[in-house]
C-alpha cells in the first residue's frame, strides 16, 4: 500500500485501503506480507512514548531472564491504547477469511468467526483473557531469540508486527527473522526490514504449503537479529488473548 493509507482517519479506513489481493497472496506464497505504511509518524513516536509509563501495562519482560534474547518488553493492560485496539479489530475482521481458508487447508476443525469480540469471548471461555499486544524496546547488543507467541490452546494463525522507529536513522541492526522449518528439508530464513509505521503480517506458529498430496505444515518462528546502534520499539499485535 502506499503513504495514502495513513492519511486516512479511521484505522479501519486504513486497513480497508490495503492491498489485501497481495497480502493474502504473500502470505500463501512465504507466510508473512508486509502491508506498508499504516501509523503516521507522529502516531509511532506517541505509541512508542507510552514505553515509560508504566500504568499502560499489565506486566514487563526483562529478555536475558527468561533467556529469550537481550532487550526488554511490555505486555499493554486493557484498555488498549485507542489506536492499537482499533487496527486489532480492524485487522483481525480482514484475517479470520484467511485464517479460515488456512485452517481447511490444513484440515484442522475450528472455524475462527468474523468479528474479533466474538473471537475474544472464546479466548476467555478457554482461560485467555490477558492482553497480549506489547510493545518491545531494543537498545544496541539487544536482540531476540526465535520464539512463538502462543499462550495457550485458542491460537490465531496470524500476527502483526509494526515498526515504530526509522531504520537506518534511528538505529541500524535488528533485522526482523523469519525461519520456516519444512519437514525432512532445511529451514528457510527470512530478514525483513520494516519502515517506520509499516506492518508486517507473520505467521504465528504454522502455514500450509501445497505438496503433491495437499497441504503440509510448516513451523515458523520469528525472531530480531541484533541491534548494532541506536535504539528500535515495535509493536506487536497478537489476536489471540493469554493465560
Ligand atoms: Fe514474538
Amino acid at each position: 500500500m502506499t503513504t495514502a493509507a495513513v492519511g486516512r482517519n479511521t484505522a479501519q479506513a486504513r486497513v480497508a485501503d490495503l492491498s489485501w489481493d497481495e497480502i493474502e497472496q504473500n502470505l500463501w506464497e512465504s507466510g508473512f506480507a508486509l502491508t506498508g505504511p499504516l501509523l503516521a509518524r507522529e502516531e509511532c513516536e506517541m505509541l512508542r512514548g507510552l514505553y515509560s509509563d508504566a500504568s499502560r501495562f499489565r506486566s514487563r519482560i526483562e529478555m536475558a531472564r527468561y533467556r529469550f534474547g537481550k532487550g526488554e518488553y511490555q505486555y499493554f493492560a486493557y484498555p488498549l491504547p485507542e489506536r492499537v485496539a482499533e487496527l486489532r479489530e480492524a485487522l483481525y475482521g480482514r484475517l479470520a477469511g484467511q485464517a479460515n481458508a488456512w485452517m481447511e487447508a490444513l484440515g484442522l476443525a475450528g472455524k475462527f468467526p468474523s468479528e474479533h469480540a466474538v473471537f475474544l469471548r472464546h479466548c476467555a471461555k478457554h482461560g485467555q483473557a490477558r492482553p497480549t499486544s506489547l510493545l518491545l524496546r531494543y537498545r544496541a547488543g539487544d536482540y531476540n531469540c526465535l520464539h512463538q507467541d502462543v499462550y495457550g490452546d485458542v491460537v490465531f494463525p496470524f500476527q502483526v508486527i509494526f515498526c515504530l522507529s526509522r531504520a537506518g536513522e534511528e538505529f541500524s541492526g535488528g533485522e526482523l527473522l523469519l525461519v520456516e522449518q519444512r519437514p525432512r528439508a532445511q529451514s528457510i530464513g527470512h530478514a525483513i526490514t520494516l519502515q517506520q509505521g509499516e506492518g508486517v503480517v507473520i505467521t504465528t506458529r504454522y502455514r500450509p504449503v501445497k505438496g503433491s498430496r495437499g497441504h503440509y505444515r510448516a513451523n515458523l518462528r520469528h525472531g530480531v537479529s541484533k541491534v548494532v546502534s541506536g535504539e528500535r520499539f515495535t509493536l506487536g499485535i497478537i489476536f489471540h488473548d493469554g493465560k
